[in-house]
């Protein structure tokens, strides 16, 4: 069956991903509308594309006929539109960071249930299909983890998104502006219960919550797979005026640690992902290409040794690109209503870890009365 579909918010990831992956889909998607505030935006579809699109997303969902929509628009509209959708009987496929409030999950749970509609989480990561293989080849394996480390890179797309047809509204490419941050800020402040200043803020918003998600949904997959049966937040770091976040794991208790890193470099025009995992015989090492270049391959590597003799494995599960083996993944989900992965529950795991590490932080910066040095 072909899924009506509506997409709401046109910036970068539906200009760069979802639309053209949707397109390409045609046996399974019809997409009727796109919904955007943005005039250059719904200028840039309507020209492109040729499609239909509305400045409000609720004049959208209610002047089409959709069995389903993709939330492609700033996380702090995430749970309006989700609840809006639901109503309505849509199934939703919603981008990451889910929420901010671990509260407005346990509705969406709630009016999910209530409906009994597919709701997934657009954590393309783990329809990777190295990650896949990845995965099982680590399957059962929890007495062995030793550690998990995480180091991520990023310019912040722009070298990325050069080869792919875009008109986004800044030279950034976030056209949601500094009302869209505010409003981020105000959310963070709630569900953190306290009133941080913009460098907090800034780091929750971006290094935590924009990227270090698909790095702590991730580890949560890693764990799920190994048998880890905790993983808790020990530590956490704000750096590089906002544009760098850390957190500590703990995973087992004490039998491992987890330790994930992200920095902006903003004039770097390179890309790291590195996920390594060390068991006691072996250090498996992934490596995500930006998220943007599509169909490459993410590289995993086994480094294991019999005495001195050192053997380095390479896995590759074929060119398969993630986001769009994420859109088959939620047509089949609505068609059999059953989900396997990136679940409101999962996500409710992640943001409460995120949120735990951010409270750490935060509360290292008071213990170390580093705040009036670096306010702005
Ligand atoms: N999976 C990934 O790797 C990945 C990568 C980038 C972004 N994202 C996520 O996708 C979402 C969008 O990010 P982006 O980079 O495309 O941002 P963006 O700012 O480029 O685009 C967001 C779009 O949403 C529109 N918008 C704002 N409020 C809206 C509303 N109420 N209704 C409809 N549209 C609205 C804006 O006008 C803008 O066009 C974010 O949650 C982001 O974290 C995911």
């Amino acid at each position: 069956m072909r899924v009506r579909l509506g997409i709401i918010g046109a910036g970068l990831i539906s200009q760069v991903e979802h639309v053209p992956n949707v397109l390409a889909l045609p046996d399974r998607f019809e997409l009727v509308a796109i919904a955007d505030p943005s005039f250059q935006h719904r200028d840039f579809i309507e020209q492109r594309y040729g499609l239909a699109t509305y400045t409000s997303y609720r004049d959208m969902l209610d002047g089409v006929a959709l069995d389903a929509v993709i939330i492609a628009s700033p996380e702090h509209t995430h749970y309006e539109i989700a609840c809006a959708a639901l109503k309505r009987g849509h199934h939703v496929l919603c981008e990451k960071p889910l929420c901010y409030l671990e509260s407005e999950i346990e509705d969406l749970i709630a009016c999910r249930d209530a409906t009994g509609l597919i709701f997934q989480v657009a954590h393309m990561k783990r329809w990777d299909p190295t990650v896949e293989m990845f995965f099982e080849l680590i399957s059962g394996k929890a007495s062995q983890l030793r550690f998990i480390g995480v180091e991520v890179n990023d310019p912040n797309y722009w070298p990325f998104i050069e080869q792919h047809a875009t008109r986004l509204e800044t030279s950034t490419g976030v056209a949601s502006g500094a009302s869209a941050e505010d409003h981020k800020g105000a959310m963070v402040d709630r569900a953190l219960g306290s009133h941080l200043d913009s460098f907090e803020r800034r780091s929750v918003t971006g290094p935590f919550f924009a990227s270090m998600v698909h790095d702590i949904n991730l580890i949560h997959g890693i764990c799920d797979a190994m048998g880890v049966m905790s993983c808790e937040a020990m530590a956490g770091a704000f750096f590089a005026e906002g544009w760098g976040g850390s957190c500590l794991l703990s995973l087992n208790g004490e039998q491992a640690l987890g330790q994930v890193a992200h920095v902006t470099v903003p004039h770097l025009a390179d890309y790291l992902e590195r996920i390594s995992v060390f068991l006691d015989d072996c250090r498996y090492e992934l490596r995500f290409p930006s998220p943007y270049l599509n169909s490459q391959p993410t590289e995993l590597i086994r480094i294991s040794s019999s005495g001195n003799r050192q053997e380095v494995t390479s896995f590759r599960s074929g060119f398969r690109e993630a986001f769009v083996r994420e859109l088959e993944g939620f047509h089949e989900a609505i068609m059999s209503g059953r989900i396997d992965r990136n679940s409101l529950e999962d996500a409710k795991r992640d943001v409460r870890l995120l949120l735990a590490a951010s409270r750490l932080a935060i509360a290292s910066r008071s213990n170390a009365d580093v705040k009036s040095g670096a306010q702005g």
